[in-house]
């Protein structure tokens, strides 16, 4: 099924649903974990990739190389050097996790070969280590966790408690969340980070928690940590509300969280139930597809694969073409509009708050609130 959303790519003021037949072929390395905590999220995003080339008709322009990054920053690098230095790829897609994207990112900047940003929010990325070789499609670590402090502490939550994986993103994410908490009247009573991709008991963590007296919990873990902290935090005999960066219960795995996920409140780039032409369109052609809900791992991957045609198509197949064009891309797609900021080269969209309700016997995204067109400082980046 041809997706409508083809004819929406812009880039530079000029609409590409016409593109020219490429001969020449481009490579391209998908540098995402296979294995490991993320697993799910590397394929999730893979997913997507594949079916925005797949849905275009293009996939004979694009000769696709996966490599396992396994989530860990040395095996991430030697990833990417050898798909940059032996196999030769024009152009790179991936990363899931911010240690990962910070042990590459000099690589990437001196071999300049783009890297379109499917996933990891480290915000010194698109910030003072900013590269023009570097273009996030997905999310920053702040751009998802300052817009939610500001609300709840508007909505009434005077006192938190945070927790998230002890690496840079969660780090990030909860440093984003509780300066912009603060800086709008609340309170952060606590903050404890626990072993990355390790943390088999978060009693402890969820004790401490509760002995803080905070009006509410919030976190960032996702993946295999998100579906542990959630079923333990529903099992624990805790009546703290529990927020968080919304792929703590993400489309991808909510339903291995079970009924612990329903009353969660958080925030994200992109819900699958989103009710506009743009998304329905997605959300149905996804389910032909693979049979599943998406998740913003699976609109990531596809968001990758437009970002890429759409460069291509604009300036050729070559690094240097693609890391040029990439900045100007703009569209509406799944998440809503989003666009480049060419100052940083991350994504400027909106965020949602949202809640995971139980609708029909399923786990189900409930729009709160819309926080639009978020774009992050430029944050000490010089192209
Ligand atoms: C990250 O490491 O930047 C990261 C990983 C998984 C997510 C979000 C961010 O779901």
């Amino acid at each position: 099924m041809k997706s409508i959303l083809k004819n929406l790519v812009v880039i530079g003021g000029l609409a590409v649903g016409i593109h020219m037949p490429a001969f020449a072929d481009t490579k391209v390395g998908l540098v995402l974990p296979y294995t490991g905590t993320y697993a799910a999220l590397g394929n999730a995003i893979t997913e997507g990739f594949n079916m925005a080339i797949d849905e275009a008709g293009r996939s004979d322009e694009f000769t696709i190389i996966t490599e396992d990054t396994e989530a860990k920053p040395p095996v991430g690098l030697a990833k990417a050097r050898k798909l940059v230095l032996q196999d030769k790829v024009d152009v790179m897609v991936g990363v899931v996790s911010s240690g990962v994207l910070g042990a590459m990112r000099d690589f990437v900047h001196q071999a300049e070969v783009p890297l379109i940003v499917a996933n990891a929010g480290n915000n010194l990325a698109t910030g003072e280590n900013c590269s023009p070789y570097i273009v996030r499609v997905s999310f920053s670590n702040g751009q998802i966790n300052r817009p939610m402090g500001t609300w709840m502490a508007e909505n009434g939550v005077k006192t938190v408690y945070t927790l998230a994986p002890d690496y840079s993103a969660g780090h990030q994410m909860i440093s984003s969340f509780s300066a912009a908490f603060t800086a709008a009247g609340g309170e952060v009573l606590g903050s404890e980070f626990t072993p990355f991709g390790q943390t088999k008991d978060f009693g402890p963590y969820l004790a401490n928690a509760q002995a803080s007296g905070a009006e509410a919990i919030f976190v960032f873990y996702a993946g295999g940590g998100a579906i542990n902290f959630v079923k333990q935090y529903g099992s624990f005999d805790i009546k703290t509300p529990l927020y968080g960066s919304g792929f703590l219960t993400s489309p991808l795995y909510v339903a291995a969280e079970g009924e612990a996920a329903i009353g969660v409140r958080a925030s994200l780039h992109y819900i699958p139930t989103l009710e506009t032409p743009e998304n329905k369109a997605f959300v149905e052609a996804f389910m032909a597809r693979y049979g599943t809900m998406p998740s913003e791992y699976s609109v990531q991957g596809y968001d990758a694969g437009l970002a890429l045609m759409a460069a291509v198509d604009q300036g050729g197949t070559d690094s240097q073409s693609i890391a040029a064009a990439l900045p100007k891309v703009s569209y509406v797609g799944p998440r809503g509009a989003l666009e480049i900021d060419p100052a940083t080269n991350n994504i400027v969209q909106n965020i949602y708050v949202y809640d995971t309700v139980m609708e029909n016997g399923a786990l189900t995204q409930k729009l709160i609130d819309t926080i639009s067109s978020v774009r992050d400082d430029v944050a000490g980046c010089q192209m």
